[in-house]
């Protein structure tokens, strides 16, 4: 494999204990007396279960009960997070005979061991009366609707600057295309496991892999008709989320009312099959991008329309052209998003849910548009940045995307690149080409309390909402603190994921690090002049620890807390916080809007007989504001650039239109990039504060790492090649 960045920064404080496997998952529970579940899946992709013979999965040995629709009693829906409630869809199984989509729970077998659970599941025999379906966004059924008439929220309307229907017109060059994108599913290591227990008096406790534990409380005491106070949700650690563990499950309900009726704690891990079918996705989406330029190389009008996959039951709402609108200095445009309705369980958030499929697209009729007007790429790109948001009018809160277009040309060597298609070839016959292409995404804060706590024995106890997915929320938390107190990063103490700790916002939309860090470090600090007030004129007290001064105060303990929310967001989003709802999703600051950015260098590698595509070498220059880990930040980029590789050349989920479903529902066929496929990433920040945004200067990179890698990969296939792909995944046929 190739060479890689040299590594920087402190380790991560969690890195030790997930390689020695001492990292516990929900999945790892085994507690004496626990029970076990297992799922039975629809085989039909909509209607009604009209009979259930439970009777051979009641006679395997070890068998509890097996819950259907018609003996677990009346529960409510937790409702959907885009409509106001706490789930990732409003439709809840068992709740009624109904079949909303294939592969849905219609029964749930609890036993004493997961083997007899499963077998069990096996033979449960349901009847189903099957009514007609539609599979895809394609079906000949299908019906795209304009989301600005299904959503009146402003934040789901039309995006308009200018006039770009009359501008287009005029334009002396035009590009107009098509782009499709596939259903993608997020397939995190770890897969979604739940275990409910309940206490003598009432209380249940859940353990779950969940970036959204509020959510998970609040929407299971809605469901089960009881008090918040009376749920507990812990998600110390999450192997993975991407969107897919945002909110509240369909399966959380059963298994914490299976674990009430039987008066034991029970485990539900799903399969990674059941996960194609129990848990969001990314939608398929369909795109039309035309764009028009003068003849001095100037975009002078765009016009990108959008149609998503949704459920039948649920709105999941499209929003790439919040992206797509805010690239380029382009006064007249127009972004317009349809939904499609399917049978399908409602899709959600897979890292850049949005911007990942605007950008390949739009950032591919760019390079189209470069190619038609005969400019360098990169050139016409930096021709057509912007100071201000074309769409608001409002100043950026810091924008640093030229500068990411060039460093990165400078650090790719993109000077030595011929313009020419299939005009760069390798010594042993490929074709090489060189690609770029360039990524944003909002920057967010979600509100937060966080609570600092030292003791004298020098131990650091920090409390905040934030759920460690992988991405280093604990190192980039630890690493703060341990600056400002003067403590070693190892005595730092984390509780996020914890209900019990501090409230838990989503952790999503890349808002994490922006949203945690700052009360962090507000509390810190707080706890920091409060003992230095105390100390008072004492001598040493200025380069003192915190645990020194604390020592010296005589003092067990000291805290302090810190409330944050964004700017331009209301005191009263504390009681959405409280409450498990996320706050407003916009964000719409008064002075400024707030983007992260990215520049992508790509090189491909095509062998001339076969066509096989290889990427030895990516370079991503991110805008992310101040770095606050530098490792897990180049990490996150890595990962990012590693996606986005899988999502232009290897990751669909595939629907035979006749039976709905996913078919490649495991990690045999549903293929994603291994180390193999990987080159050498070199990841580079601007690293300029963005202090507009919030005091520490932080604006977020879980999601713009990987948006803009596809159409990099894109158009330098098509400088390899002269071939212009406007459908994910690229498949080889594609270049024969
Ligand atoms: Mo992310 S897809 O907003 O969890």
């Amino acid at each position: 494999m190739a060479k890689r960045t040299p590594r920087a920064g402190a380790e991560r404080v969690d890195a030790r204990d997930k390689v020695r496997g001492a990292t516990r998952y929900a999945a790892d529970d085994a507690r004496a007396g626990l029970l076990h579940a297992a799922l039975v899946p629809s085989r039909i992709a909509r209607g009604s279960v009209t009979a259930i013979d439970t009777a051979a999965a009641q006679r395997v040995r070890g068998v509890r009960t097996v819950f259907t629709h018609q003996n677990i009693g009346s529960f409510d829906t937790g409702g959907f997070l885009m409509g106001g409630g706490f789930g990732f869809q409003s439709f809840h199984p068992l709740r009624s005979p109904q079949i909303a989509y294939r592969g849905q729970t219609v029964a749930m077998v609890v036993a004493d061991t997961p083997e007899a659970a499963r077998e069990a599941a096996a033979l449960v025999a349901v009847t189903c009366a099957a009514i007609p379906f539609v599979a895809t966004i394609d079906a000949p059924e299908a019906q795209p609707q304009a989301q600005s008439a299904l959503l009146p929220q402003p934040m789901f309307a039309d995006r308009r600057a200018g006039d770009a229907e009359a501008a287009l017109q005029g334009a002396a060059f035009t590009v107009d295309a098509a782009y499709e994108l596939p259903v993608q599913h997020q397939n995190p290591m770890e897969i979604i496991a739940t275990v409910a227990e309940w206490s003598a008096d009432g209380v249940l406790t859940i353990h779950e892999p969940t970036q959204n534990a509020e959510s998970v409380r609040h929407g299971l005491a809605k469901q089960l008709g009881i008090e918040p106070a009376r749920v507990r949700v812990l998600s110390p650690t999450v192997g993975g989320g991407f969107g897919q563990k945002n909110s509240l499950q369909s399966h959380t309900a059963l298994v914490a009312i299976a674990a009430r009726a039987l008066g034991r704690p029970v485990k539900l891990v799903l399969s990674r099959s059941q996960l194609f079918h129990n848990a969001s996705f990314r939608p398929a989406s369909r795109h039309r991008v035309r764009l028009g330029a003068d003849r001095g190389g100037k975009l002078v009008a765009a016009i990108h329309e959008i149609d998503q996959q949704t459920s039948r039951h649920d709105l999941f709402p499209s929003n790439g052209t919040e992206i797509t609108a805010r690239l380029y200095g382009i006064g007249n445009f127009l972004g317009r998003e349809r939904l499609v309705r399917t049978d399908v369980q409602t899709p959600g958030y897979m890292r850049a849910p949005f911007e990942h499929p605007a950008a390949f697209a739009f950032e591919s009729a760019v390079d189209e548009m470069a190619y038609a007007l005969g400019r360098d790429p990169v050139a016409f790109r930096l021709a057509n940045d912007t100071a201000v948001d074309p769409i608001s009018g409002k100043p950026f809160s810091s924008r640093h995307l030229a500068e990411c277009l060039a460093k990165g040309s400078s650090a790719f060597g993109w000077a030595r690149r011929t313009m020419v298609p299939r005009s760069m070839r390798a010594p042993d016959g490929s074709l090489i080409g060189w690609g770029v292409a360039a990524g944003a995404y909002k920057a967010a804060i979600a509100p937060a309390i966080a609570k600092v706590r030292l003791d004298a024995n020098g131990t650091v106890r920090v409390a905040v909402g934030g759920h460690e997915m992988g991405q280093g929320i604990r190192t980039a938390i630890a690493l703060t603190v341990a600056r400002v107190l003067g403590a070693p990063v190892a005595a730092v103490e984390i509780l996020v994921g914890d209900t019990t700790a501090a409230p838990q916002h989503l952790t999503a939309g890349s808002w994490g690090t922006a949203t945690a860090l700052p009360p962090v470090k507000e509390a810190a600090q707080r706890l920091m002049d409060d003992l230095r007030q105390n100390a008072g004129a004492q001598a040493g007290a200025n380069g003192a620890t915190a645990v020194a001064l604390l020592r010296a105060s005589g003092r067990p303990f000291a805290e302090a807390e810190s409330r944050m929310r964004a700017p331009g967001q209301p005191e009263q989003v504390f009681g959405r916080l409280t409450g498990g709802l996320p706050a407003a999703a916009g964000p719409v600051y008064p002075d400024f809007v707030a983007f992260s950015f990215i520049a992508h260098f790509v090189e491909v590698r095509i062998e001339p007989t076969t066509r096989r595509i290889r990427v030895p070498r990516v370079l991503s220059v991110a805008d992310c504001g101040t770095v606050a880990s530098l490792r897990t930040a180049r990490s996150q980029v890595e990962g990012g650039v590693v996606w986005g590789i899988g999502a232009a050349l290897r990751e669909a989920s595939e629907v035979d239109a006749r039976y709905g479903g996913f078919l490649n529902a495991d990690l045999a066929e549903y293929v994603l990039p291994v180390a193999a496929d990987i080159g050498r990433i070199d990841v580079d920040f601007v690293g300029k504060p963005d202090t507009r945004l919030n005091a520490m200067g932080v604006k977020g990179l879980g999601e713009v790492a990987m948006v803009g890698v596809a159409p990099a990969i894109v158009n330098a296939v098509f400088h390899a090649t002269g071939k212009r792909l406007r459908r994910l995944p690229l498949r080889l046929e594609d270049l024969l």
